[in-house]
């Protein structure tokens, strides 16, 4: 099971989209995949119907509660989605001088039966306590990046606490790599942001980018993955092409289980 979290401090990332479509996408070509979403702005829950999760992740963060009980179907072929709870918001300063919060959501992550192919954990926009959990408590992380912005400023931060929450909770912690988003090929700016992101993070930027396609603005409204609301999409196409270089940018599991 590849655990990844999807994250990137800066908001509008890309992250909600790529959670969703990217886990749709695999899902399609018949894997498993389970989408947490562990954002209290509940964006990827609400994107498959889901209004209310209700205390659910909460009890996890708070009580040690396991994740399974709070797994639910959605409309995509082979994904199911553990919601987010609105209870999370507080839970940066409920549990800020709590002992261990940052590896509660590994512990709970390893308690899952081995159902899934992929969990995506879908993080909010900070490098909070929920990010830094997410990032404790999966293998990969997989980091959107907007490109219609210069959005590079903050990469840096965020790979520096990529490389402390490896040294100091999670060794095995990897970086499958960095998803250039909303690509327009008519901004002269985008093309830019694409190759410096190419020039500085080499191999570790995917080959496939996800090009601005209004149809997966549109999507979250209809309560379907662009691979059901507009199959024929590019925003369809694109994440099918993450979803296959995703499965050839394999990664070692992280565990005991590891092999090298
Ligand atoms: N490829 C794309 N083409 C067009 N619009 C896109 C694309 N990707 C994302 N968007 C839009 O950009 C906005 C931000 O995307 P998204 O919600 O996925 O980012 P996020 O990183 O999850 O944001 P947050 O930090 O608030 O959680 C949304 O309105 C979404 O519909
Ligand atoms: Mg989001």
């Amino acid at each position: 099971m590849r655990q990844i979290a999807v994250t990137n401090q800066k908001g509008g990332s890309g992250k909600t989209t790529t959670a969703v479509n990217l886990g749709a996408a695999l899902g399609e070509k018949g894997k498993r995949v389970l989408v947490l979403d562990l954002d209290p702005q509940a964006s990827a829950s609400a994107w498959f119907g889901v209004k209310d999760g209700g205390r659910g992740l909460l009890d996890v963060f708070a009580e040690g509660r396991p994740l399974a009980p709070l797994v639910q179907a959605t409309c995509a072929k082979g994904v199911e989605l553990i919601p987010a709870s609105p209870w999370l918001v507080g839970i940066e300063k409920a549990l800020a001088a709590e002992p261990g919060t940052e590896t509660i959501l590994r512990r709970a992550l390893e308690r899952l039966p081995p159902r899934w192919d992929f969990v995506l954990v879908d993080c909010p926009p900070s490098l909070g306590l929920l990010a830094v959990a997410a990032l404790a408590g999966c293998g990969e992380v997989l980091v959107p990046v907007e490109t219609r912005v210069m959005a590079l400023a903050g990469l840096a931060g965020l790979v520096q606490t990529v490389e402390r929450v490896r040294d100091r909770l999670n060794p095995s912690l990897r970086l499958t790599g960095l998803l250039a988003c909303r690509v327009d090929a008519r901004t002269r700016l985008s093309q830019d942001v694409v190759q410096t992101l190419r020039e500085r993070f080499g191999a570790d930027v995917f080959q496939t980018v996800i090009r601005e396609n209004v149809r997966l603005a549109e999507a979250p409204s209809f309560a379907k993955p662009i691979t059901i609301y507009d199959a024929r999409s590019s925003g369809a196409e694109d994440y099918r092409n993450a979803a296959a270089e995703l499965l050839k940018r394999d990664k070692p599991p992280q565990g005991k289980q590891r092999k090298r």
